[in-house]
């Protein structure tokens, strides 16, 4: 063991464009973790406002197939139609307001709600009416169709936004368009989706993602594969935040070891390198690996030719604002939402979607993060969309699923978070440079409710 460089840390953060929400620490109060009133003002000023992400474009590929996006008390139905649009809609009839659809995703020429036979067709007309005769006044079949709300795509990913005159996702969505332009999720392929009912409120779960002082302590396995003190962080206008932390190296807070980590010896032989030759040399390896994918990457299957050096080797996550959370490397992206419960603050619902790149070569899956995740994924290459696996977060405490040991550590440490903010004796956090992310998310939150 050599010594590590102590406590050092080179933190960089960059506010983009940002003159609108200057950051700032200001210690918020706890009570918008817990309070009803709280909730319902995020339902009006956020969930209703904001562009949301429903699902992945991969699920409506072809025209007839939908899935539903449960939000709050809301229920969305997205549909690809005959039209080969994608589209949004209340799941909701119109004769007297049935929920129209009840599996969770599936191929339809039309929908019949199962309680007086109403059939819509996948781009929500009305087609359908029973008996209609005895309907004396007629039935305005354009004004009785579904209910239709925004829908945008970027990048694979869908949009909803139920506002009557949304601003258009791309530019909500700002400059993190194109700092996420090379990764290319829309060519990656859904591996695992799960859901867990956890008891906390959704931006508790935010928070979590949003801040690396905990990792050190909660997560002590990441110093063998990330370094946390040389992280750049990026305060983007409308409450999105980003972060880029080096990968494929150790975390320079703890000695540094004479040879490679076993997270480091696995994406060195990965790319057919010989972690004994990085012996004593382990903070040479994040560049290693760097050379080597420009170098094989073609012949693997990978193209590589949009990233920048340090993209190909670092982790990225990047939070859109309210509730997405992208973790990612060229490889792989874990897309993370925490989603409300319809009446409980003090509840929500988190999702997990891992999403992989294959070679173009011969269907393995890529390197590192990517390679590590596609061994542990249910689905082989190749095979169909895996089903969502929805449990509570007991099973994760009692160890009968898993999201990774990372999430799991995260997931069973937030209930006591959520326990704190209930708490008499708690009524302001107090945030240092490091949650600024943290502080942005929440600056969003209150700009936009208190505005009003
Ligand atoms: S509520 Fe749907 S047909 Fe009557
Ligand atoms: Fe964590």
């Amino acid at each position: 063991m050599i010594p590590g460089k102590g406590m050092a840390q080179n933190m960089t953060i960059e506010i983009i464009n940002h003159s609108k929400h200057p950051a700032r620490i200001t210690n918020y109060s706890t009570s918008r973790y817990v309070d009803a009133n709280h909730m319902e003002q995020e339902w009006d000023h956020v969930w209703r406002k904001s562009w949301l992400l429903a699902g992945l474009e991969s699920d409506v590929q072809n025209p007839g197939d939908y899935f539903v996006f449960d939000m709050g008390r809301e229920q969305i139905l997205v549909t690809r139609g005959q039209s080969g649009a994608v589209q949004g809609f209340y799941n909701v009839c119109q004769h007297r307001g049935n929920r129209l659809v009840n599996d969770e995703r599936g191929h339809a020429v039309n929908f019949r709600c199962a309680y007086h036979a109403w059939t819509y067709n996948t781009d929500g007309e009305l087609k359908i009416i029973p008996y209609k005769e005895r309907f004396a006044d007629g039935v305005p079949r354009e004004e009785r169709a579904l209910r239709k709300v925004h829908t945008d795509i970027w990048d694979g990913f869908v949009f909803v936004n139920l506002s009557e005159n949304p601003e258009p996702l791309l530019d909500f969505l700002g400059p993190v368009v194109e700092h996420l332009a090379p990764y290319r999720f829309c060519n990656m392929q859904l591996v695992a989706d799960q859901t867990v009912h956890h008891q906390c409120n959704w931006k508790a779960v935010v928070d979590n993602f949003s801040e690396l002082y905990h990792v050190d302590f909660l997560h002590p396995q990441h110093k063998r594969m990330v370094d946390c003190c040389n992280d750049t962080v990026h305060l983007f206008p409308n409450g999105h935040t980003g972060l880029a932390v080096p990968g494929a190296t150790v975390n320079p807070r703890f000695p540094i070891p004479h040879e490679p980590t076993d997270i480091q010896s696995a994406d060195l032989k990965s790319l057919g390198l010989d972690p004994a030759d990085f012996n004593g040399r382990v903070l040479e390896i994040r560049e290693a690996i760097q050379k080597r994918k420009r170098q094989v990457g073609d012949d693997m299957g990978f193209d590589y030719s949009g990233f920048s050096d340090e993209q190909l080797s670092d982790v990225w996550q990047y939070n859109l604002f309210p509730n997405i959370i992208l973790s990612f490397t060229p490889e792989h992206c874990w897309v993370m939402r925490p989603r409300p419960h319809p009446t409980d603050p003090q509840q929500c619902y988190f999702d997990k979607m891992s999403l992989l790149l294959f070679s173009s070569n011969h269907g393995d899956a890529g390197f590192g993060p990517g390679r590590r995740a596609r061994q542990s994924a249910a689905m082989p290459a190749g095979e169909g969309r895996p089903d969502r696996d929805v449990f509570d977060h007991q099973a994760i405490i009692d160890g009968e699923k898993t999201m990774t040991d990372t999430i799991d550590q995260d997931i069973e440490l937030l209930g006591g978070v959520q326990a704190g903010m209930a708490s008499q004796g708690f009524e302001t956090v107090w945030l240092n440079d490091d949650e600024m992310r943290v502080q942005h998310f929440h600056n969003e939150l209150d700009q936009l409710i208190d505005s009003v």
